[in-house]
């Protein structure tokens, strides 16, 4: 299986954009995508999360118009052109969501172009808002992380949580970000698992799913319902989804000590944990996801779990660096014995936040 590399498409992006539009863009900005460690489905609960930012990204070129049009050309998805307060489908709804939410007014240019890949579970999406966010205002970054949240949960409507826009814009190289959504607290945790000859790989089953309907709806709602109720009415599952809550913040401060005391065979077992919590509690798993992490953890993985939303997307592992072809072509084995197209994979390595460049 190759690596997907995280190339750097700086200068790419302004050759693009000059060839788009005819002249050099005003500003350029690039925010990455994100893996979850651990602490799924919880950052919309006010619960904990263990996210980093991934060496893959999305650029954003942009410069403005004495006009009102906005004119939006991605290298993945074609061309947009309309008005600000248009609601289109697909990707071009993320970038008018951004602008909308960060109150631009007037029109402009964009180009936009990626590494990471779409619709993975990545947070594809939230690197599109924030890349967008951050080339077109001037503001500080920290000010953006609530806009960039709210471009994506009420401007396109996908019910997330906030924990992808957060990392995105306020992670850092070599740390986990720990955020407390319930005090709004956040801590930067080092994440250096080459100390200990190991590392982390994002394995992309190469199954989708869609945030804006369907299954994560289904499941904020059902635990919203869990929280709210009094113990005595809760439903068998209604029981598992609070289970899956409560559990799941306690293993992120669990994993958060562990690594601080170099525990790293426990930092794997709780990220295991986190996924059976997920699979059976949460219900949000699905064959693909359980084959990888099943797979990994049979050949010398010290951890393997799904992460972010489900019913598709991505897994991670944690792997001495030494078994990564061993775990990988074990996974295509497994992917090619079932009949399912062959997986895709990158290296997580804890990597820099959004920046203008
Ligand atoms: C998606 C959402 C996040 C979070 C995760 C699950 O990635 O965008 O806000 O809820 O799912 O942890």
């Amino acid at each position: 299986m190759q690596l997907i590399p995280g190339e750097d498409l700086t200068a790419h992006v302004r050759e693009a954009f000059a060839a788009a539009f005819g002249h050099q863009p005003a500003a350029l900005a690039k925010a990455p995508g994100r893996v979850n460690l651990i602490g799924e489905h919880t950052d919309y609960h006010g619960g904990l999360c263990l996210p980093i930012a991934l060496p893959h990204a999305t650029w954003a070129a942009v410069r403005g118009r004495d006009d009102t049009a906005v004119r939006l050309v991605s290298t993945w998805g074609g061309e947009w052109h309309g008005t600000l307060g248009e609601r289109p489908e697909g990707w071009a709804s993320y970038v008018l969501g951004a602008l909308r939410a960060i109150g631009h007014r007037g029109g402009l240019e964009v180009l936009v172009d990626s590494t990471v890949p779409v619709g993975a579970g990545l947070s594809s999406s939230a690197a599109l808002i924030c890349a967008v966010a951050l080339a077109t205002s001037s503001a500080p970054v920290e000010e953006l992380v609530a806009p960039c949240v709210r471009a994506e949960s009420e401007e396109v409507g996908a019910p997330t949580g906030g924990l992808d826009q957060t990392v995105a814009l306020l992670g850092a190289a070599g740390h986990a970000l720990l955020l407390d959504f319930a005090s709004s607290a956040r801590q930067q945790v080092p994440w250096e698992p080459w100390r200990a000859g190991l590392e982390l790989l994002v394995v992309d089953t190469r199954t989708r799913h869609e945030h804006a309907g369907g299954g994560y709806a289904d499941r904020r709602r059902e635990s919203e319902d869990a929280l709210a109720a009094r113990a005595d009415e809760l439903s068998p599952l209604h029981r598992r989804r609070l289970r899956h809550v409560v559990s799941e913040n306690a293993r992120v401060s669990a994993l958060v000590a562990a690594l601080h005391g170099g525990d790293w065979p426990r930092v794997g077992a709780l990220m295991t944990a986190s996924h059976e919590s997920l699979r059976h509690d949460f219900e949000v798993s699905c064959a693909e996801l359980d084959a990888v992490v099943d797979t990994a953890l049979a050949h010398g993985a010290l951890g393997a779990r799904m992460t972010g939303g489900g019913f598709g997307g991505c897994a991670i592992v944690l792997s001495p660096v030494g078994l990564r072809d061993t775990v990988l072509t074990e996974i295509s084995t497994a992917y090619a014995a079932r009949g399912w197209p062959q997986p895709a994979a990158l290296l997580a390595t804890a990597s820099a936040p959004a920046t203008r460049l």
